[in-house]
């Protein structure tokens, strides 16, 4: 909308009303967008020149004759409007004589569950749409589902279209009574059903003269009158901080906005994490000083020691700390298109302002949202909703979800393209390696290298099947013991044999095939070992998570650089040839990606030289680097 600046204008102006933030859901066949017009429309939130254009659209696209279409109000953007559909989140604002609201639309489109996730995840209410003549659809389910995940206790069930059914009383209960039903292991606090019609508005804004027998509340006054005590300022008091602030030598404050509770001069403060503690010397803001500062008010502390405290840390009350851990159980909802879920691959985990690298440790079920079933899966497509275990790089303060939204969620990113790939609820730390402690022991990696003369390193040889890894690997190793040093070769074939004889060739079982290797390969490094790796190792996070879990400069990544064609003419194994005539599936180069390596330290080139050649250049690199003499 281009009236947001007056409507915030609008909304100041009412600042001591309460506010009530809510998400409508349901399809563009429900009614969703008409009803987001009429509630604007009735609440007369809509310009003049608005609704002349909007009386012009109704004739151009409407589909309701003369009448005005107000779903044309809602659907915005042209494009959106030629097919039909809503895209994104967007958020509406209207008011009341009683209340202020902000409305999330988020499109019912089948495919957009991330979106209204976000929209829900700080909605206090939702309104769920049914079509009168169908009522309670598989996507009502899916929509009803993911208002309980993100934790939505209050609903109206908006029973719209009421005017096609006559108005009909037994219709009404009938609905009713269905969703009741399937929705009472959800937990809603309030589910209040409501017999509408929001294109002309009956028990919308009005009471409807057309349903005497409809005693309940309308929307309007269900809306008004329902209570969702915001309690976020009742909480424990926690702020992630978003910047340290110093302009200058004197002060030192943090910055961030209040997620729950409220603070005063004179309180106690803990860093979450650190567990250091001082107390509030002041409460800075635009305004001034504050006496008290709450939940959802932007503020800069400042503290009456010198603690070390930097962005991403959570300041919390010594009496009201939240938890600290490093493995979580948590909900995980899907969010990316055409690239699923890999359990073990690192992901990015941002919680508050902190980020770490995590990865799915465990797929415990995914759910099933149409009828809630509790399915295995090794991965997780677009909007699918699972249980997982995650294993973070280091710990992190958090609370579980049910008790606090805005330390308990978070969302997973791909450490190569930074798109936001999941979005998960944290339900509670697993304590399971605790108390395993890393056990100190006296003879360590350097010396039991100094013995073998050596500096211990990864080489590790990537490309296609038949590119001549292993040959190449093979010589290396051949040369290397002649001249005395110590080595070990890990290759794909060998080890898919003993440690990794469960995994097949999914993207899924590569990446755990791919990881198992790294962790082995940093044992042998550990022991002082020159280790040549050989596995096609298609994938990038993959070769990167092998060459992050060892020091600097002891993973050499080698390119085995041969083209497709070439692989393919050589054949070794007459793997090419069955995976053409389609006998083998997923097969690297023909129907499953090689991801080509981006700053390999050897680029080995197969079709101009020989293998003796190349395995020669390996020795000379390592030598050149002081790997051995
Ligand atoms: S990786 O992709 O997970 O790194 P890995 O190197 O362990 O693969 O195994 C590859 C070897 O398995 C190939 O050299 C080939 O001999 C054999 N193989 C069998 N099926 C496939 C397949 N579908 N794709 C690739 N290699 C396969």
């Amino acid at each position: 909308m281009s009236n947001v600046a007056l409507v915030s204008d609008y909304l100041a102006e009412q600042e001591n009303k309460s506010l009530l933030r809510f998400i409508t859901c349901g399809s563009v066949d429900d009614g969703k967008s008409t009803l987001i017009g009429r509630l604007l429309y009735d609440s007369k939130l809509i310009f003049e020149d608005q609704l002349a254009a909007l009386t012009r659209d109704s004739r151009k696209h409407g589909t309701v004759g003369e009448d005005i279409d107000f779903a044309l109000l809602v659907d915005g953007l042209e494009a959106e409007r030629e097919q039909g559909i809503t895209i994104d989140v967007a958020y509406r604002f209207f008011t009341t004589e009683a209340r202020k609201f902000i409305v999330a639309d988020t499109p019912g489109h089948e495919q957009y569950t991330r979106n209204m996730a976000t929209g829900a995840s700080n909605a206090e209410l939702a309104v769920i749409l049914v079509d009168a003549r169908y009522g309670v659809l598989p996507q009502t389910r899916r929509h009803s589902f993911i208002v309980s995940l993100v934790g939505i206790k209050h609903v109206i069930l908006a029973i719209n279209k009421i005017d096609l059914v006559d108005h009909s009383q037994e219709v009404f209960e009938r609905i009713s009574a269905d969703y009741r039903e399937f929705a009472s292991s959800f937990g809603f606090e309030t589910l209040v059903p409501i017999p509408i019609s929001a294109r002309y508005g009956d028990n919308v804004f009005e009471r409807s003269a057309k349903m005497p027998w409809y005693d309940g509340p309308t929307l309007k006054e269900q809306l008004e009158t329902v209570n969702v005590v915001d309690d976020l300022e009742h909480k424990p008091f926690r702020m992630v901080v978003q910047w340290v602030n110093r302009p200058n030598l004197d002060f030192r404050g943090f910055s961030g906005t209040i997620a729950t509770g409220s603070i005063k001069p004179g309180d106690e403060i803990i860093v979450a994490k650190s567990g250091r503690t001082s107390k509030v010397k002041s409460i800075v803001t635009y305004d001034g000083k504050l006496a008290e500062a709450f939940a959802r008010q932007a503020v800069t502390i400042q503290l009456e020691d010198e603690i070390d405290i930097s962005r991403g840390d959570v300041l919390a009350k010594p009496s009201q700390r939240p938890e600290v851990a490093d493995q979580f159980a948590a909900q995980l909802i899907w969010m990316q298109d055409g690239q699923d879920l890999m359990p073990g691959r690192p992901y990015l985990l941002k919680c508050g302002a902190k980020s770490v690298t995590a990865t799915v440790t465990e797929l415990k079920y995914k759910v099933d949202i149409n009828n809630f079933d509790h399915l295995a899966a090794k991965t997780l497509h677009l909007n699918e909703v699972a249980m997982v275990n995650l294993s973070l790089a280091e710990p992190i303060p958090f609370d579980p979800y049910d008790e606090n939204h805005e330390t308990g969620s978070f969302v997973l990113i791909d450490r190569l393209t930074n798109q936001t790939v999941g979005a998960g609820m944290i339900q509670f730390a697993l304590r399971r390696a605790s108390n395993v402690h890393l056990q100190a022991l006296d003879v360590d990696k350097v010396a039991r290298a100094r013995l073998k003369a050596q500096k211990p390193a990864i080489l590790w040889f990537t490309g296609l099947s038949g590119a001549g890894k292993s040959t190449i690997a093979n010589l290396v190793e051949k040369k290397l013991n002649g001249g005395g040093q110590h080595t070990y070769v890990l290759d794909g074939d060998n080890v898919r044999h003993g440690l990794n004889r469960d995994l097949g060739f999914t993207d899924v079982d590569r990446v755990e095939n791919i990881r198992r290797v790294a962790e082995a390969a940093k044992l042998f490094v550990d022991a002082g070992l020159i280790v040549l790796v050989s596995f096609i190792s298609p994938f990038r996070s993959e070769r990167r998570l092998a060459r992050e879990l060892v020091e600097e400069g002891e993973f050499i990544e080698i390119h085995v650089d041969t083209p497709l064609s070439l692989a393919e003419e050589r054949d070794p194994k007459g793997l090419y040839q069955k995976a053409r005539a389609g006998q083998i599936k997923n097969f690297t180069g023909i129907d499953s990606p090689y991801e080509l390596p981006e700053n390999a330290e050897l680029t080995l080139n197969t079709a101009e030289h020989t293998a003796e050649e190349l395995a020669e250049a390996v020795v000379k690199h390592l030598r050149d680097n002081g790997y051995v003499s």
